[in-house]
């Protein structure tokens, strides 16, 4: 993670904008005036810098705000480096050497969930594609489908991206995304297949499977009717739950295989198979179209209530609802610029975002929550708090 620390930190005057870096304005935490956000935009990105004094050490901590960590490190480091300069008579040490902006996932074949919202060309999907070998050879050998690969692991979103520019595949996307929820986003009946192979386990934490009746029945929205959502799995456990979450769909057609060879062996199963356990395959295929998705409304707000500065210490910090949450985590504030730090949505697949409140309006920074059922719940309730 990109840092610096310094013995004293100050800020030049703000707004201050240098190398298409525009740093707005900073916020302080209610609950410690020893923490503070800057607000830095950056072309088409907006985005936290965390300050902190780390009482014990004696000094100042500059880092990216993790909710927006997710952008690229050299745009993030770009920001932290102009402030270390300004603050270079104090800095004891960074880490913001040798990269440029096009560091850390940047690529065309790089897409964003907002670019699959309302999409409409045919796809195959693969899920936690790891080292990529079975996307990879997918990709090559069908060169008029298009090929989706959701991972959540960097360094092989990294080296998956850099093999699409070698072998030249111009059929290949990749989503750095929680699939769970990049399933229930995307429209109906688009996809043509769906892989999952050798996902993990997680016998000690289930909430984290990607496997789940939900995950089953949005599999089945996505599919259109005759395409089929392919499980391979060493993990016998995994399996018979599996198994026994896709029997309580309603209609499907399920096959069930044992050490059966696939087209392409990707990685975990050339090791599984060089162990000689055994390889567990479960095929359902959807048998109808589904209707389209359904839309929710916007996230809008109205005008934030006249005694809001007031009653911050008031507010209900937590909303648990029947399949959502709505958690305020913290208050920062400076003359008449607020900015609450929330997450909120499913239990399971949680997502952060902050709010910014001034005096006539309140909207969310770097755009709205992504329009899942339970992100809407969570809406509507902060909006009955703020409103
Ligand atoms: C055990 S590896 C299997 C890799 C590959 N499919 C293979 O067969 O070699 C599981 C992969 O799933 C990814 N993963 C786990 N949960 C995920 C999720 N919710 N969304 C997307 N990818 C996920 C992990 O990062 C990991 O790379």
């Amino acid at each position: 993670m990109p840092h610096c620390l310094t013995h004293q930190f100050s800020l030049p005057p703000l707004p201050y904008v240098c190398e298409d870096y525009h740093f707005l304005f900073e916020v302080q935490k209610t609950s410690n005036p020893k923490e503070s956000l800057i607000f830095v935009r950056f072309k088409d990105y907006e985005f936290f810098l965390r300050k902190r004094f780390r009482e014990r050490k004696g000094d100042y901590i500059l880092k990216c705000e993790k909710i927006s960590s997710s952008l690229p490190t050299g745009i993030i480091k770009g920001a932290i480096r102009i402030l270390a300069q300004f603050n270079s008579p104090y800095l004891i040490t960074h880490n913001l050497n040798n990269d440029s902006l096009r560091q850390t996932l940047q690529s065309p074949y790089l897409k964003k969930i907002s670019d699959f919202l309302d999409f409409c060309t045919p796809f195959e999907l693969e899920i936690g594609f790891g080292s990529g070998r079975h996307i990879l050879q997918k990709a090559q050998k069908n060169p008029n489908m298009l090929f989706v690969g959701i991972e959540l692991h960097t360094p092989s979103i990294e080296q998956v991206l850099r093999q699409i520019e070698l072998l030249g595949l111009q059929n290949l996307w990749i989503v750095n995304f929680d699939a769970r929820i990049f399933l229930e986003l995307i429209p109906s009946n688009l996809a043509r297949a769906i892989y999952l192979h050798f996902p993990v386990p997680w016998g000690k934490k289930p909430h984290r499977r990607v496997w789940s009746e939900r995950f089953v029945k949005e599999s089945m929205r996505v599919l259109s009717c005759g395409s089929r959502l392919e499980l391979r799995s060493d993990d016998e456990d995994y399996f018979s739950y599996a198994l026994e979450v896709a029997l309580q769909e309603k209609t499907l057609q399920m096959q069930v295989g044992k050490n059966l060879c696939g087209e392409v062996v990707s990685k975990y199963e050339e090791r599984w198979r060089k162990q000689e356990k055994n390889i567990y395959d479960l095929f359902l295929t959807s048998l109808q179209d589904s209707p389209p998705k359904p839309q929710y409304p916007t996230f809008d707000f109205p005008k934030p209530r006249e005694d809001i500065w007031g009653s911050f210490d008031t507010i209900s910090k937590k909303i648990i609802g029947q399949d959502f949450f709505l958690h305020i985590d913290s208050f920062y504030t400076h003359q008449s610029q607020c900015v609450v730090m929330l997450s909120f949505g499913d239990f399971n697949q949680p997502q952060s975002k902050f709010l910014l409140i001034s005096k006539d309006e309140m909207h969310y920074i770097g755009g709205n929550p992504l329009p899942t059922q339970a992100s809407f719940k969570a809406h509507q309730e902060l909006v009955k708090l703020l409103g």
